[in-house]
């Protein structure tokens, strides 16, 4: 089964298409630059960009993969969370598409997709705790099937990439800047008494980074000398981080503090809940190198297999809501043409409809698959 994915749930513009559960190619469009101006993502910018780059992209993914449109036999797109105009242009084109060539639409989680990402790289055994750490969400789950997630916790109020990109932009690092931060830190010892780790004296699985980013402007306040006096590119940086050896530590000291309360809370998830099989560490700020040697230290004392995607599947692509709808179509699973695109900070509700006489569809229990309101 040819499944072609749709992502415009924030600033990046991406097609995939997925066989059986491989990925056969993706584009990926990146409007990094457009909104880097602005310190942040223009979410008017977002949708007009996501409505001229898509057509283009998706000439471009049939061309390279010599695939006609008539080959699709399912169209899915990220129907939230995300920037809402964003998630309408590409849930719209799904329609047209699903419509148009008479094949089911699948609205995809994307958070969901996400964790189940690295399902195109391996196998993933369930139940799986899956930690999602992106620009807009810092999240644990009990993923009990790729149908099944339960929501364990989640952050209060800034996310970590969110904390990440807020304190490189008061290096005057280029948006977003967590990959920055992280090239910066690279050979940098972490000083961990420069930063704290927050919100870890409770009992819960939820988490609070604004006191950090709070921290970090205090600090930035009081060394304005660590303030970078030019826009870097990545070779300037290079050059100017080789002069300075103090950002490093100061930035390997910012993703340690980060790092370090994720992963104090996943061991807290993992002795609270468990057992679980795997740990599924995915979202852009899984590609930190910080937290993924913090974690491969972690989850060698438990019988667990860790789980990271390739840095390339962490940020945000098509090709892991291609596989979601992939995964979800192959088990029945659709929605009609008057599936909602979802704004981030509403809930997604399960409403996918059974195919009615889909005789290849596996079957699915709804006590283990379906959801828990
Ligand atoms: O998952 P994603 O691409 O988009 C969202 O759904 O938010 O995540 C983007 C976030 C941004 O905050 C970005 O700065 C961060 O992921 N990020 C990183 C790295 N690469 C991307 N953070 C830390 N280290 C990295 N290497
Ligand atoms: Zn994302």
């Amino acid at each position: 089964m040819l499944c072609l994915g749709i992502e415009t749930s924030c600033d990046e513009t991406a097609l995939a298409l997925v066989r059986d559960g491989r990925l056969v190619d993706q584009c990926l469009h990146s409007q990094e630059k457009l909104h880097a101006l602005f310190g942040g993502v223009v979410p008017e910018l977002a949708s007009r960009s996501h409505l001229t780059a898509l057509p283009a992209l998706l000439e471009c993914l049939l061309e390279r993969t010599e695939t006609t449109l008539g080959d699709i036999q399912v169209v899915a797109a990220a129907r939230g969370p995300g920037l809402l105009g964003s998630l309408l242009v590409g849930l719209g084109m799904a329609k047209g598409l699903a419509l148009s060539l008479q094949v089911p639409l699948v609205g995809v989680n994307h958070l969901h997709a996400h964790l189940l990402a690295a399902g195109m790289e391996q196998d993933i055994s369930f139940p799986a705790l899956g930690l999602l750490v992106s620009g807009g969400h810092t999240q644990l789950y009990r993923i009990n099937s790729p149908f099944h997630f339960e929501l364990l916790g989640r952050t209060l109020d800034d996310a970590a990439g969110e904390a990440l990109d807020k304190a490189a932009t008061m290096l005057n690092l280029p948006y977003p800047g967590g990959r920055y931060i992280d090239a910066l830190a690279t050979g940098s010892t972490p000083n961990p008494t420069l930063f704290p780790r927050p919100y870890l004296d409770n009992r819960n699985l939820d988490f609070s980074f604004s006191g950090l980013k709070t921290a970090f402007s205090q600090f930035i306040g009081e060394h304005p000398q660590l303030r970078i006096p030019f826009q870097a590119d990545d070779a300037k940086l290079r050059g100017w981080a080789e002069a300075h050896p103090e950002l490093g530590t100061v930035c390997a000291s910012l993703n340690w503090s980060i790092a370090e309360t994720l992963r104090t809370k996943v061991l807290r998830a993992l002795n609270d809940g468990g057992p679980y099989r795997s740990l599924i560490t995915a979202g852009g700020v899984a590609a930190n190198s910080m937290l993924r040697a913090l974690l491969t230290e972690t989850t060698q004392g438990h019988d667990l297999e860790l789980i990271l995607p390739s840095p390339g599947l962490c940020t945000d692509n098509a090709a892991m809501i291609a596989y979601t709808g992939w995964l979800l179509a192959e088990a029945g699973w659709h929605h009609d043409l008057t599936v909602e695109a979802v704004p981030r900070g509403k809930p997604i509700v399960w409403d996918y409809r059974r195919l009615p006489d889909d005789a290849s569809a596996k079957p699915v229990c709804l006590d283990t698959c379906r959801p828990p309101n």
